[in-house]
């Protein structure tokens, strides 16, 4: 089948979309249900519109873009990311899967095909765990991870909740609706910038992902007593920051003590009250990010960390509470469809290895759902999650190229 990817829409559409954002070029933050983010879905179902397909959007907002098949009695194919961006953010982390997906069902059409399954492209909402805390807010819902109910109690650090949010931003079904059944797909394929310098340092064109790293996240609050920087002696103390410094220590030391690189923990958020230079902080709360590609190995870590987060509370007699907000399972991509996209690299002459995912993404709650893998392209010196993410537009052109082969196979199956 001969493909045609426009590279130029895709860059042009690409750069429209880096523009809903509530920072300056080349800095992206576009957060959850923020204005930026409703700008820029209605931005992206003209798009899907133009290109044809049936919009259909649930209650948390997750977007279905569909191009019906001939046999609609049959499942249905996905592909499909995020465009929700962590504040100061690339332009490139989510977005190349959602417009790459558009640009590859748009190839697809060109080239005359029709799908026997129909494809559907979705917008997952909330990918990142910015503004409730929890990553994969949308997938989890579709694939019944995560409950409504526990969902519904999620409110932003303003304490917005989830409810009133997502009713704003136009949502305003009933979470109950959201979940889809297995066999509703029988396959999903992610395209994703690596956010890592494997393929690059390879000079590898793909990876194709076998499995996806297990991601757990932590709360820890911490209770001192506070008071005057001047008037408190230092015997007197129970500094809440002090004892939250020597916590983070403790995360970067259970990580580094597995011996694994596949062992990772940080420490992203870290807010101090009252937060006042001539005041002894009294309360600090903590954010911790801990993986893993292998399940006991994260546990374990997590496990580290809650008991030198204890010790340290009673050695600095400070009040330590912790909370897990998630502690996910890794993920295992389906060989069959590992096996379509090497076929597709292989007849595309393009180069590529399989591969770990040490982010996480989607597709973790979609392998709940239907068999899944991800096509990873390289993006420069693996970096991700900061302004200067980037990805070639050659790289994200034959990443589409791929996804477009893979989702015809898998459609006509
Ligand atoms: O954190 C992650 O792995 C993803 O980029 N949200
Ligand atoms: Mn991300
Ligand atoms: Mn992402």
């Amino acid at each position: 089948m001969n493909l045609q990817i426009n590279s130029e829409k895709l860059d042009s559409e690409l750069q429209e979309l880096a523009a809903f954002s509530e920072t300056l070029s080349p800095a992206i933050t576009r957060i959850v249900f923020s204005e930026q983010d409703v700008a820029a879905r209605a931005w992206l179902k003209q798009k899907c519109l133009a290109a044809g397909l049936a919009i259909r959007e649930d209650a948390i907002g997750n977007t279905f873009a569909r191009w019906e098949g001939t046999d609609a009695n049959s499942g249905s194919v996905a592909t499909g990311s995020h465009i929700d961006a962590i504040p100061n953010a690339g332009r490139f982390d989510g977005t190349v899967g959602v417009i790459g997906g558009l640009e590859a069902i748009r190839a697809l059409q060109k080239s005359g095909f029709t799908p026997k399954r129909s494809i559907e492209l979705i917008l997952f909402t909330s990918e990142e765990p910015t503004r409730f805390g929890i990553g994969c807010l949308g997938s989890r819902l579709l694939s019944g991870v995560l409950k409504p109910e526990r969902a519904q109690t999620f409110k932003d650090r303003e304490g917005n909740s989830l409810e009133d949010l997502r009713r704003c931003a136009g949502f305003t079904g009933d979470l109950h609706s959201v979940q889809l059944q297995p066999g509703h797909y029988t396959a999903f394929v992610e395209l994703h910038i690596e956010q890592g310098p494997r393929l690059e340092s390879q000079k590898l064109d793909i990876g194709i992902v076998t499995s996806i790293a297990a991601p757990a996240g932590m709360r820890v609050s911490i209770t001192g007593s506070g008071g005057h920087a001047g008037g408190v002696l230092m015997r007197d103390r129970r500094d809440a920051f002090v004892g939250a410094a020597e916590m983070a220590i403790a995360v970067e030391a259970a990580a580094l003590s597995t011996g694994s690189p596949d062992s990772v923990a940080t420490t992203g958020i870290c807010r101090v009250f009252p937060g006042a230079v001539n005041s002894v902080p009294s309360q600090v709360n903590l954010e911790i990010d801990v993986r893993d590609s292998e399940l006991a190995r994260r546990d374990s870590i997590v496990a580290a960390i809650s008991e030198e987060c204890k010790a340290i509370g009673r050695r600095r007699q400070l009040e330590v509470e912790l909370e897990t907000v998630n502690s996910d399972a890794p993920a295992a991509c389906d060989p069959a469809i590992i096996g379509l996209i090497s076929n597709a690299c292989g007849e595309a002459g393009l180069t590529h290895m399989k591969m770990v995912s040490r982010a996480y993404h989607d597709s973790l709650f979609m392998s709940h759902l239907a068999p899944t893998s991800m096509i990873f392209i390289p993006c420069h010196l693996g970096i991700s999650h900061r302004p200067d993410e980037f990805a070639s537009l050659r790289d994200i052109s034959n990443g589409v190229l791929i996804l477009a082969h893979t989702l015809a196979a898998l459609a006509s199956q």
